[in-house]
């Protein structure tokens, strides 16, 4: 008897270490406490409710009595804190079991103070800075009531036609991986408070391999290729305590998302652990029908309720047919308790039930805070790429400048896809920068209105180019050339920019080309027609002051690409680690270079295009600087690993020009030999160190052998033995490789 209590004992024991260990949002037992309590008085009908998310637009009377009748859990595309309250009132003193609402909103880079657009972010390769910029949209968004951010995006992009390009950290798994718990930390704070927003890791999975390019489209990733690439952003979003995720519109060999078993249940909640709220994308649930995989609404509740996904954005179709589904039996409830449980935990972890309301006073006064603005500034300081200089930048002072160019003076276009919510009025252009900082010396002509703009003489900006010195030309995409079904099949510049560029090239004046755009376009007939060309993506409300301070040289660019760069859009996918073919490029003959009439085998026969052979435009990785910086000293502090062992990496970085600057030192590494074929290069670090002028610095980079393992031919994540190379540079194309072994353990 003794024993079998001790037994029993030992199993409840066993058992909450169990449930401690599963729980990735980092849930109480007090909080489940309050859950369970609340989840006992509720009705069928008033869970379904919670599990309801609707778009209600700034119209309070229309929502009223759903909100009342415990019809809808949480609200999107309401910014307007007075309204928030008014929706808060509706539920929390008129309906029966007065439960907060939550509600959510795209601040995807910034509320009301606009940072660079992610991929911008992600060009910074500076975490912390992310993470700050993250915490200051929160601050904004939270005090006007919006506590559920749909950000940030992982999708890993390959493709810089597809127009959400724009939203994400680029093509590398371990920068996005980086990106996204800094992103996390910055939204949620470090403990969960008032100015906590949720965050929501979308889009779960593999929507940026949309075929194509073409938004929405079809993907075919295996599963090694997500559990390599394209899900350990999730992962580790996750592990940094995400409390949301939200499924993607595509279906991945076949699957869609929002019904996927495998990805949701097994990947997400089995093996993560993720105990927080899934939300299914907009309409994602209703798309099952077109996609063929559902017969109809009703079809697609049944179905993803039982892959566990927890709110429905906008099908409605929880709302009308889960309760008839639970009834007839086809639809357990306990699927619905699990998926309420969820829901009402991120509404009681985020203090809603004690704080429903906000104080629409003091949300004013914290937008646009001379502290959110400086943020804002340094983001797009360190997310500018200088992608050539021939010596006409940083500007001369007194020089004469004329000012070009559609993004000049572009308020609303710099700030890029996705801002609901930043003011053009708050934004400062590049035009009003440098005016403010040359005062007298910039003369503007705009030469187009609009990146679009087709226009075949330029009469008016040329005879301004010849009274100038030097030239500014602000080039590159209107904000809704990129974003959400804004996918593109040309990437050169729009409309008449390249001629533009080229006509201010021939008055044989120094010219400097910036470029403010959603994707990497593909600029290479542009090189040759400006003497330096600074890419900008789109830099936000304070793009203008960052960029005359790096134009001016008070500020040195940092930047590097966070996705290759391509020479043309035919050469898509092109992306630094992709896999070791049997037959790797060796120089081989280019078109111009073949005999006529050559035999069959003479040109080499290895993996490139004849027209464009192999490399990209700019390698991943890759960004100049205002001075120079050499590597030297590579050493490994071992030649032998086992996969429990941490690897250690010191260098030297030295800065070897006249300014202070600031370089990414990058560490990469291939698998030489692998159950299966591996990539031909990795990122697996990388380190921001500010040097002055002839300073060199000693840096050591750790490591653990660990973040070496992959899912090999049995699928199972581990190390595999064998020989390894390592490069130490400042790009994904440059350095020479050290060579490492790790070694089974004994
Ligand atoms: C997008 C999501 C977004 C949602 C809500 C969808 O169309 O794909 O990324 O969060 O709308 O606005």
């Amino acid at each position: 008897m003794k024993c079998t209590k001790i037994f029993i004992l030992a199993l409840l024991v066993v058992a909450s270490c169990v449930r401690e260990e599963a729980t990735s949002v980092g849930t109480t037992p007090e909080v489940e406490a309050r859950v369970d309590g609340l989840l006992k008085q509720m009705t069928l009908a008033e869970k379904i409710g919670q599990m309801n998310q609707v778009s209600v637009g700034g119209d309070v009377a229309n929502y009223a009595d759903a909100v009342v009748k415990g019809r809808i859990g949480s609200i999107l595309n309401e910014a307007d804190p007075a309204k928030i309250n008014a929706f808060q009132r509706l539920a929390v003193e008129e309906s029966r079991l007065g439960i907060p609402l939550l509600v959510g909103r795209d601040v995807i880079h910034g509320f009301h103070t606009v940072f660079p657009i992610p991929l911008g972010l992600a060009a910074t390769f500076d975490p912390a800075l992310v993470e700050e910029g993250a915490r200051v949209a929160a601050v904004e968004a939270s005090a006007q009531g919006i506590r559920w951010t749909f950000s940030p995006m992982l999708d890993i992009a390959r493709d810089p036609r597809w127009g959400r390009i724009a939203e994400g950290s680029g093509e590398d798994t371990y920068l996005d991986c980086r990106m996204a718990e800094a992103m996390v930390r910055g939204y949620q704070g470090a403990v969960l408070d008032s100015t906590s927003m949720a965050a929501c890791v979308k889009h779960f999975a593999g929507y940026g391999a949309a075929e194509g390019g073409r938004d929405y489209n079809s993907t075919f990733i295996t599963e090694r290729q997500l559990r390599n690439d394209y899900l350990p952003p999730f992962e580790a979003a996750i592990r940094a305590g995400a409390l949301t995720l939200m499924t993607s519109f595509n279906d991945n060999d076949g699957v869609p998302s929002t019904g996927n078993d495998f990805l949701v249940r097994q990947v997400l909640r089995d093996e993560w652990g993720f105990d927080g709220l899934v939300v299914t994308d907009w309409n994602s649930m209703g798309e099952m029908v077109p996609h063929g995989f559902a017969a109809d609404n009703k079809d697609a509740a049944e179905k993803a309720v039982g892959v566990s996904v927890d709110m429905d954005m906008m099908t409605f179709g929880y709302l009308s047919h889960l309760e008839e589904l639970v009834r007839s039996g086809a639809v357990k409830e306990s699927l619905i308790d699990d998926a309420v449980r969820r829901i009402l935990r991120v509404k009681v972890m985020l203090g809603l039930f004690e704080h429903p309301y906000v104080d629409v006073e003091a949300a004013a006064a914290v937008q646009y805070a001379p502290e959110h603005l400086a943020a804002a500034c340094r983001t797009a300081e360190e997310s500018a790429i200088l992608l050539k200089n021939d010596g006409v930048l940083p500007l001369k002072d007194g020089a004469r400048i004329l000012v070009t160019g559609p993004m000049a003076d572009a308020p609303y276009e710099q700030l890029g896809t996705w801002c609901f919510d930043g003011d053009r009025t708050h934004t400062v252009t590049p035009l009003k920068a440098l005016q403010e900082r040359f005062p007298g010396k910039v003369s503007y002509v705009q030469g187009l209105r609009y990146t679009r703009q087709k226009r075949d003489r330029f009469d008016d900006v040329v005879s301004a180019a010849r009274r100038a010195d030097v030239v500014v030309a602000f080039l590159g995409e209107e904000s809704i050339l990129s974003g959400e079904a804004h996918s593109l099949a040309d990437l050169n510049l729009k409309g008449s920019q390249s001629s533009l560029l080229a006509a201010l090239h021939a008055t044989g004046k120094s010219v400097v080309a910036v470029v403010m755009a959603g994707r990497p376009l593909t600029i290479e007939q542009d090189l040759p027609h400006c003497g330096a060309l600074l890419y900008a993506f789109h830099p936000g409300t304070m793009g203008g002051p960052a960029l005359s301070r790096l134009l001016t040289g008070e500020v040195n660019p940092s930047g590097k690409t966070p996705v290759t760069f391509l020479r043309t859009v035919g050469q898509v996918p092109l992306y630094y680690n992709h896999h070791m073919t049997g037959r790797p490029y060796k120089n081989e003959t280019l078109l111009d270079d073949m005999d006529l009439e050559p035999g069959q085998t003479s040109l080499g026969n290895t993996s490139y295009y004849l027209d464009y052979g192999a490399y990209p435009l700019f390698p991943f990785g890759y960004g100049l600087s205002y001075t120079r910086f050499a590597y030297s000293g590579i050493s490994l502090d071992r030649e032998v690993y086992t996969p429990s062992d941490t690897l250690s990496v010191s260098f030297t970085l030295t800065n070897t020009g006249e300014r202070e600057g600031t370089e990414v030192a990058q560490v990469y590494v291939r698998d030489l030999v692998g159950s299966v074929t591996r990539p031909v290069k990795e990122l697996k670090a990388f380190r921001r160190v500010s040097l002055q002028p002839g300073e060199s610095q000693l840096l050591t980079v750790q490591i653990p052998v660990s973040d070496l393992a992959f899912y090999g031919l049995d699928m199972v994540k581990k190390v595999e033995p064998g020989e390894f190379r390592l490069w130490v540079a400042g790009d994904s194309a440059s350095g020479d490789p050290l060579s490492f072994e790790v070694r089974a353990a004994r």
